[in-house]
């Protein structure tokens, strides 16, 4: 099976490049990333390995030869996008530009070249906005709240419409916070675990109170193969592990695992629109068979571990000009 991962060399996309071309060997993977500050060229190295595994350097919000490269492909796995909330608050057009224009592109060649036999297209629980109790369900309203969000929401709506005027073979799936290794240190929980392992001050917004939902990435990987395998065209599907935590309590966890005072965390002004909680509901994943394998400890254990052990790679990374210019700006008391 020939399978296209757009976003191969971001957090996600790349576990899943690693799960599945370990997996099925053979399977041939093609893995089209535009680098963008958000992909670490140590992660296509890493990916190079495999030999079932190419990779074109495209950005899929220009690229008009799209149709050609995605041809024999079967499946075609959707992860590309800016993803950073925060970024997203102080300038939003790439999110419109990649997030809705890249997706447009996206299908668009599915409807063309008919060829596709399932689209996972990748998304977020952002999409609903915050939640005070219980959990959305696939059919609730779409409520976002930051521009990141609202990209998203928008490309959902797009590939929904494609579903029914086009009938292209696509399953949405949304997901909660995922984590694990390979994500960019800018995010929250890698942040904390880089920061703590350098004895840099790790910024907390407000009083961490806020609730987020946590999923060890893979999981969503085997998530992702699930529904590849037995997704029904035209549905979404919500996934979550049911790990509920409050942003301080994850801090102080990550700091117990590493030997760190809590000191260290540092109180910063919130974030604008910041959502205090996040939650799906998940029966439609859970009849399939879906099950997460970690629990959250078990899985930040391996993740802080991850971190520990390569720090080559977000070292190269959290020295990068681009990186020092966002964080200083983002964070000038620190
Ligand atoms: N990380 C999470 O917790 C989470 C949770 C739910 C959903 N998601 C969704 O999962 C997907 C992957 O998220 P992630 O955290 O791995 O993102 P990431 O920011 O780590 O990686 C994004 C990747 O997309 C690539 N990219 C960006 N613009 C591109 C373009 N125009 N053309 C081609 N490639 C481009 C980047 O180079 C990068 O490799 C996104 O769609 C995101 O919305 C993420």
């Amino acid at each position: 099976m020939k399978i296209a991962v757009t976003g191969g060399c971001g957090f996600i996309g790349s576990n899943f490049i690693n799960y599945i071309c370990r997996k099925h060997p053979e399977y041939n993977v093609i893995n089209l990333d535009k680098m963008t500050y958000a992909a670490n060229p140590l992660t296509l190295q890493m990916l190079r390995k495999y030999k079932n595994h190419s990779f074109v350097k495209i950005d899929i919000a220009e690229a008009m030869e799209i149709e050609q490269i995605l041809e024999n492909c079967e499946v075609i796995v959707h992860f590309a996008a800016e993803t950073h909330v925060d970024r997203s608050l102080q300038n939003a057009e790439n999110f419109l530009t990649t997030d809705i224009i890249g997706t447009y592109r996206i299908i668009e060649a599915i409807r063309k070249i008919k060829v596709v036999k399932k689209y996972i297209h990748i998304s977020t629980d952002e999409v609903y906005g915050s939640i005070e109790k219980g959990s959305f369900a696939e059919d609730a309203r779409l409520n976002p709240t930051n521009p990141y969000a609202a990209s998203k929401a928008s490309a959902d709506l797009l590939v929904l419409s494609y579903i029914r005027c086009y009938k292209i073979p696509a399953v949405i799936v949304r997901f909660v916070n995922n984590f694990g290794p390979f994500q960019h240190p800018e995010k929250f929980i890698p942040l904390a675990i880089t920061n703590a392992i350098e004895n840099k001050k790790i910024p907390l917004y407000g009083n961490g109170f806020q609730m987020r939902d946590w999923l060890f990435v893979e999981d969503t990987c085997r998530a992702i193969e699930l529904l590849i395998d037995r997704g029904e065209t035209g549905e979404i599907y919500h996934v979550s592990a049911h790990q509920e935590k409050r942003n301080i309590d994850v801090l102080k966890k990550i700091l117990a695992l590493l030997g760190k005072d809590e000191k260290l965390i540092v109180s910063v002004p919130d974030r604008i629109a910041h959502d205090v909680r996040y939650s799906l509901s998940c029966e439609k994943i859970e009849k399939l068979g879906f099950q997460p394998a970690r629990n959250f400890d078990d899985g930040l254990v391996r993740t802080v571990k991850w971190y520990k052990e390569n720090q080559y790679w977000w070292t190269f990374i959290k020295n990068s000009d681009e990186f020092q210019k966002y964080y200083k700006n983002k964070y000038p008391s620190l």
